[in-house]
This record gives structure tokens, sequence and C-alpha cells, in this order.
């Protein structure tokens, strides 16, 4: 099977060239100005106060999962779906851990990681490779913290990758999360077009079986063997102040002289609409657990 079949029938493989898509959109100007992120951060943010873009949103989001997940000097840390790194450099440079090992799917985010840690000399802590969180190459009992930073979203499945994340940790280890999650009560949108459309890009890179709504968020951890398992809607804290960032961006842009063309225009109204769409229809979690201590 080549790469395009590949691509069309395993959902692992829609979800790699989606982001190998996005991959190439970012080095042109009309789509780094229409996201916002220069760094090498990929996420909607935790819009801490003081926040003013999408870079600094990103900081304060791998800030908060560090708190969260009790990230220490010392630690061995597992990243999965670490995307262009931007969250495993920010923890290995203010939290000290002994070893983030980093895993994604996407070949060119791990080649622009790599080179990034590389030119900040961190290859000693920070170890990336190209490998599917739904099956970890490690023993068990390896890590103090598995995180997932707005990734496990898209694993062929989320609860594969909880069963996988509670063998590789140590007795007492943690593993925290953040992931949109569709609002209770509400599994697909509801007619008009945009909503279609929503849907039918959710599909592509979200598989149904991940599609469920906070309370059943923390059963299946739970399921899975975590304890002390928490799960916080921090939909105020992120997609609410990040579409708010995106209806001014958006205004700006339509004002840009560079983003006239039908093209561009067209373009920035969709991503305006869909990011409405989203917010009514979906949240955001942030979840907390630990492997039983005995
Ligand atoms: C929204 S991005 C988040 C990236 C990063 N955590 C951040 O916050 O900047 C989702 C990431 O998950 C990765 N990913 C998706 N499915 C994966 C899988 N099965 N195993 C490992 N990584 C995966 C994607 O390639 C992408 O890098």
């Amino acid at each position: 099977m080549n790469d395009t079949q590949f691509a069309r029938t395993s959902p692992e493989g829609r979800v790699r060239s989606f982001y190998e898509v996005i991959n190439r959109m970012r080095d042109t100007d009309y789509y780094t100005e229409l996201l916002g992120y220069e760094s090498l951060h990929g996420n909607y943010g935790y819009w801490a106060p003081g926040c003013t873009s999408q870079d600094q949103a990103c900081e304060a989001m791998a800030e908060e999962i560090a708190e969260r997940a009790g990230i220490t000097a010392g630690d061995q840390v597992l990243d999965a779906g670490f995307g262009y790194g931007g969250p495993a450099i920010h923890w290995a440079r203010t939290r000290k851990p002994e070893r983030v090992v980093g895993l994604n799917i996407t070949p060119s985010q791990t080649a622009v990681a790599r080179q990034r840690v590389t030119e900040l000399a961190l290859d000693k802590v920070i170890e990336l490779r190209l490998a599917s969180a739904t099956s970890l190459p490690f023993e068990d009992g390896s890590f103090d913290r598995v995180v997932a930073l707005e990734s496990s979203v898209h694993f062929h499945t989320r609860q594969k990758f909880f069963r996988e994340a509670l063998r590789v940790l140590r007795p007492g280890g943690t593993l925290t999360t953040t992931d949109p999650v569709p609002r209770e009560g509400m599994k697909t949108n509801r007619g008009g077009i945009t909503g279609r459309l929503d849907d039918w890009r959710r599909k592509r890179v979200i598989p149904d079986a991940n599609w469920y709504p906070r309370s059943v968020y923390a059963e299946r951890l739970r399921q899975a063997g975590f304890v002390d398992v928490e799960v916080e809607d921090v939909t105020d804290r992120v997609l609410v102040p990040n579409a708010a960032f995106v209806r001014e961006r958006c205004a700006t842009l339509l004002k840009d002289p560079r983003f006239r063309s039908f093209k561009h225009r067209s373009g920035i109204k969709v991503h305006l609409k869909l990011t409405a769409l989203r917010l009514a229809t979906r949240g955001y979690v942030i979840s907390t657990a630990r492997k039983p201590s005995a």
C-alpha cells in the first residue's frame, strides 16, 4: 500500500496527512497571520491574564500543564503528540526533567522539532521519536509523567492510549491531557452547511470513538485503571478567549491589502464561521489522573 492509499484508509494516516498539509501552509504569510503561531507551539492556548498573543497563550498552556502534571527536576516525561516540540522545550528549560521523550506520527513536524532541539543544545534531555502513542515502545513503569497536550483526541483510540499510558507509568505517576470535547448532548452539529463542513472535517481527524463529552472522559480514565481522576472544563480559559483573538485578528486581516484576493477573503470568512460554530458546540478539558501506588 502506498502513502496515498494509506492516508485514505487508515485513521492515523489521515491525521498525519492533515498535519503534513498544515506544515506546508506554515511557510505562507497568510497562514501564519491567520493562526497567529510564530513559535513551535500548536494548540488553542491557555489565556492566562496578560496573554495578548497566540504564542503567549501557548507558553501559558505549557506552564499550566507542567504545574498540573507536577513535572519536577529529575522526572522522566513522555510527551505523546509533541507537535513542533514547543511544550517539550518549555518543560526542559523551566522544569529540568532528566528526560523528555516525545512521540509524533508526523514526519515533517518531527524534523523541524529535532532541528530546534539540536540548535538549543537540548539533545541530551529531549529525545523525539516518530511513533504512535497508541502502541508505546517502552517498558512498563518507565515514566513519572505522561502528557498529551491537545493530541489524544486524534489517537486511534484514546482509550487504547489511556491503557498504554497506565502501563508505562511508574506506580503513583501521573497522566495529564487536554482536549476539545463535544458539549454534553451534542455529538454532531445540527444542519447548516458550516455545521456539515465542520462535522466532515472533524470525522476525518477525530475518531467517533473519541468524540464524547467531559463526563464520559472521566469514566474512561477510571475504566483504564486511573485513580484521582479530575476532568476540568476550561472552555472559558481556552476556546472563549481564543475565539475572541481570532475575531480580532480576522477583522484586521480583512483590511490588509496583502489578503484582498477572493481566495484569501473567503478563507478568512470560513475560518471565522468555523470558529464561532466550534465555540457554540464544543468545550475544552484538562484532565489529570494518577496510576495507583501499589
Ligand atoms: C494539535 S497538535 C498538538 C501539538 C503539541 N502537543 C502542542 O500543543 O504544541 C496534535 C499533535 O498530535 C500528533 N498526533 C496525532 N496522532 C498521533 C498518534 N497516534 N501518535 C503520536 N502523535 C500523534 C500530531 O502529529 C500533532 O503533532
